[in-house]
């Protein structure tokens, strides 16, 4: 049996999901909505976004058997159960089992509930509430995390080390988020992101990533959706792959005990503090741009599993990781993260486009510009971090176009 396939979304964590499936020797046909003009270019059929209705509508008209969401705010909306009503697989969590990632009071119940290690927590649901709880924190003792409850893109969560900038971040995100919010307190340490694919109580690892949030490498400089990644994280061991392990395993426990089975990728956001493995937050998809890094380092057929998990024969199991490293560089327009953003630049391609991954791009004219503040990016493989990182800059390194920046220091 072949597989006709849909991938859901447009950045770069899709173009490499496309690319993986499209080795896969259980695929049949391929589609992307919407894709990118660079996914076009790479020989990937991109179909036009026109909405849920016009999705399943897709579906059915080319006989699609199975549907992988990328970005999260399609795990919010019923697109899975009207999917399933046409009989259409969505490998994708119900919008209940998605509240993991959309609201981080849900996520912090299961923690506590599974027993994990997690910060420390208390609910705000008023400015008073939240004025008497920073009063009666010790600053001296350890910052506060504020952190809003729905999906804030990014901009919901507040490292708050003195008084002074809780009290500000508490009034700026009621204003823009409002209540309930949560107030954590401060963990410490190097963070990492592990994965992994879920169906029930299985689940397969699929390995562990590290990013640059920041645009630059001043950690003060301004908060981006990525701007490279590494896999895997060189700093975690043997003790520390028991207790992923343990965060995954009773994670899905506690969710199927709700009634409901976890299917689709899981996301940890994890900190390695002084007292083990904690986890910061859960996100139900694969991370962009982790998953440029993460993809090409797996030694198994994803296809394969997503069925497995379909047909509720998935073993939990660890797939063969490659013994290479991947390092994922990220190519942003000129002004990125700001709204000012200096687009519609020509973009000049080598003849070789291994690695490369689009995002931010469209076509004008049958030419290649950037339409985004993510615009692409180069991942390559290699035997040490240091060989794939030489080897991803000088992929980024053919390509150019006006105002084009990157980080300097993706795994270093
Ligand atoms: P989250 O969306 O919850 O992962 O938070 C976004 C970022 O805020 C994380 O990647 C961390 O850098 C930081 N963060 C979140 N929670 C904490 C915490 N309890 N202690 C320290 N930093 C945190
Ligand atoms: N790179 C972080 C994320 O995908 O949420």
């Amino acid at each position: 049996m072949k597989y006709r396939v849909l991938i859901l979304g447009q950045g770069g964590r899709e173009h490499a999901l496309a690319e993986h499936l499209a080795a896969s020797p259980l695929l049949d046909s391929l589609w992307v909505c919407p894709g990118n003009a660079g996914m076009s270019l790479r020989g990937l059929s991109c179909v036009a976004d026109d909405g849920a209705d016009a999705v399943v509508a897709f579906c059915q008209q080319n006989r699609v058997h199975i549907v992988v969401p990328g970005p999260e705010a399609y795990m919010v909306t019923d697109l899975k159960a009207r999917l399933h009503a046409a009989g259409v697989y969505c490998f994708a969590p119900t919008p209940h089992l998605a509240q993991l990632e959309s609201s981080k009071r849900f996520a912090k119940g299961i923690l506590r509930e599974a027993g994990l290690p997690t910060a420390r927590a208390e609910q705000i649901d008023d400015l008073a509430t939240g004025r008497r709880a920073l009063a009666a924190h010790d600053f001296a003792r350890g910052g506060i995390v504020l952190k809003a409850d729905g999906l804030a893109a990014g901009k919901g969560v507040v490292v708050c080390p003195d008084r002074g900038r809780a009290e500000q971040a508490l009034h700026a995100l009621a204003a823009a988020h409002g209540f309930p919010m949560l107030l954590e307190e401060e963990l410490a340490g190097p963070e990492l992101s592990a994965f992994a694919l879920c169906a029930g109580d299985a689940f397969c690892l699929l390995g562990t990533a590290c990013d640059y949030k920041r645009i630059s490498p001043d950690p003060y400089s301004a908060n981006t959706g990525g701007m490279g990644a590494y896999s895997p994280c060189d700093f975690i061991d043997d003790a520390d792959w028991r207790a992923i392990n343990r965060i995954f395993a009773r994670t899905l426990q506690v969710l199927g005990a709700q009634g409901q089975r976890y299917e689709g990728f899981l996301f940890a956001g994890l900190m390695k503090t002084a007292t083990g493995i904690q986890v910061l937050e859960f996100n139900v998809r694969l991370g962009d741009p982790e998953a440029q890094a993460l993809l090409p380092r797996l030694g198994c057929d994803l296809l394969a599993l997503i069925v497995q998990a379909r047909d509720g024969q998935l073993q939990t199991a660890a797939p063969a990781e490659r013994a290479e490293c991947a390092v994922h560089v990220v190519a942003a327009s000129q002004g990125y993260p700001q709204a000012d953003m200096l687009l519609g630049q020509a973009i000049t391609l080598p003849p070789d486009l291994t690695g490369i991954t689009f995002a931010g791009v469209s076509s004008r004219q049958g030419q290649l510009v950037n339409s985004g503040g993510r615009v692409l990016g180069a991942a390559a493989l290699a035997p040490s971090r240091a060989r794939a990182r030489a080897r991803a800059y000088e992929r980024l390194g053919a390509i150019t176009f006006n105002g084009m920046y990157c980080r300097p220091d993706i795994g270093q």
